[in-house]
């Protein structure tokens, strides 16, 4: 075999410190950075240290080698403080058990069986916004897609206190859990109220979502959604009646499902709104396409093929804003890597940021393009450059879902209501687990009242695709 190539280190490090203090201070450019340093690049946080891929193809060989670049380390130690041993944290060993069970719930044919529901919580949302109302965009859009996971995924109707008491408790969570894997842990003991808010939260959420299961549990009717799936499940191979999953392992996944489902969701959208604030003529564009698809009725799973604009939007603002910007692994053995050797315990790291920001691999890479997604492009970006559903074993087991349900939801604003940005705010970049415009709000115009689109009575529709299941 060739001999190894040493690993190069990032530029920019500092005795002892290494790259922490660019990484605190500016993290997406410190990012986007290191291609210049190789394909593989050492980083280093104080006594901490980590690979980061930086070419496309040795990622690929990183996702779809799952077991020798496995979960774990500090990062999803720490998720698993909250998010337990659920499908996005458990190691190699527990997953393809876990994602065998929960797959059929994301079943084609189970997502068009969501599609109504999805809809109709899109249009009451946008049903309640007034003509100049000024929304503050990410705040509606975790509302509108906490809804959606939990009408679709879990079928129930928890009142608006305990909604926003459980999103709240979600946001302390991922503010703070991608600060508390390079911090050391016995800061987390001090007394401070932020500490105090953390240790509330993660007790709360599992709690609030504990009453769901009770709830479903008691009422005993299979609604053929992901919590059926859960209480129902039996292992196949004992052929025992006895149920699969312990309610405490069904609260995980609840949470798992919550926190990955939601913020994602609402991320993409409110880039999506924010970058079509920006971009009038791209604006226009989609007017057109929903008008004429739509012609002023609700969408439905038929539709999403023909929303083909539409689609490439939220392809662009997932390339560019991927809500999801960086996961680690950990190296389970010792291993090549394309030329380099990686020794087992080493921690690797990729960032969706990074590789679809590359200029080789995008050109104008800065650019809100949606055309370079088009069919007929004459160089189309490559397969296993854009990853924002990550891939291999682990990617995004909603990938699908997420994005008919982001396509549905912005095809149902364009069509009755312009976003436009407030003079004189300035959007940026919010960086926690996921990254959001912060900042961001926009005043909702009626497109009746600017004298284009099919206006707000016909959106209602005849009610046909509106039916909530639950
Ligand atoms: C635009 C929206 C979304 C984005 C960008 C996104 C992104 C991702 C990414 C990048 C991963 C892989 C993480 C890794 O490599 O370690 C992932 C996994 C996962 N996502 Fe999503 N996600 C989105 C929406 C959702 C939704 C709506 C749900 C649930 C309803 C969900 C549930 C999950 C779960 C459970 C996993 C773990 C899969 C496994 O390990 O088998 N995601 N997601």
């Amino acid at each position: 075999m060739k001999q190894a190539s040493p690993i190069p280190t990032a530029s920019g490090g500092l005795p002892l410190l290494g790259h922490i203090v660019p990484l605190l201070r500016a993290p997406l450019g410190f990012l986007a950075r290191l291609p210049e340093d190789g394909d593989l690049v050492r980083v280093r946080f104080g006594p901490l240290s980590a690979l980061v891929v930086c070419d496309p193809a040795l990622l690929d060989h990183v996702l779809r080698d799952d077991r020798t670049f496995d979960k774990g380390g500090a990062l999803y130690d720490r998720s698993r403080e909250f998010f337990g041993n659920g499908l996005g944290t458990c190691p190699h060993g527990d997953h393809r058990r876990q994602r065998r069970l929960l797959q059929p719930a994301f079943h084609p044919n189970r997502l068009c069986a969501y599609v109504p529901a999805v809809t109709a919580r899109i249009t009451e949302t946008i049903g309640s916004w007034q003509d100049g109302e000024v929304l503050d965009v990410v705040a509606v859009m975790q509302e509108l897609t906490a809804r959606i996971t939990i009408d679709t995924m879990f079928s129930t109707t928890p009142s608006p206190d305990v909604l926003n008491q459980a999103l709240g408790d979600l946001n302390t969570l991922l503010a703070d859990v991608t600060v508390r894997t390079v911090t050391p842990p016995a800061l987390d003991r001090l007394p401070t109220p932020r500490n105090r808010r953390y240790q509330q939260a993660r007790t709360r959420l599992p709690r609030t979502l504990h009453h769901l299961v009770t709830e479903r549990r008691a009422a005993g009717v299979d609604h053929g959604d992901l919590l059926s799936m859960m209480l129902t499940a039996r292992d196949p191979d004992s052929g025992s009646a006895e149920q699969m999953l312990a309610d405490d392992e069904i609260v995980d996944q609840i949470v798992s499902f919550f926190g990955a489902g939601t913020e994602t969701a609402a991320s993409t959208l409110a880039w999506a709104l924010h970058l079509l604030g920006a971009h009038p003529e791209i604006e226009k564009r989609l007017q057109a396409e929903v008008d004429s698809v739509l012609a002023g009725r609700p969408a439905t799973h038929a539709d999403l093929p023909r929303l083909e604009l539409t689609g490439r939007i939220i392809t662009e603002t997932l390339r560019l804003w991927s809500p999801a910007w960086f996961f680690t692994r950990m190296c389970t053995a010792d291993t090549r890597l394309g030329q380099y050797a990686v020794p087992s315990g080493t921690t690797i790291l990729y960032s969706q940021y990074l590789l679809h920001r590359q200029a080789d691999l995008y050109p104008d890479p800065e650019r809100f393009d949606p055309d370079r997604w088009a069919p007929d492009h004459p160089s189309p970006p490559r397969r296993e450059a854009f990853i924002p559903f990550g891939g291999g074993a682990r990617k995004c087991i909603a990938n699908r879902f997420a994005t008919s349900t982001t396509v549905l939801a912005l095809a149902t604003i364009a069509a009755r209501w312009r976003l436009r940005p407030l003079p004189g705010t300035h959007v940026r970049p919010a960086v926690a687990a996921v990254i959001r415009p912060g900042g961001l709000r926009m005043r909702a115009v009626a497109r009746s009242a600017t004298g284009t689109g099919a206006g707000p009575r016909s959106v209602e529709g005849d009610g046909v695709e509106l039916t909530a299941r639950g």
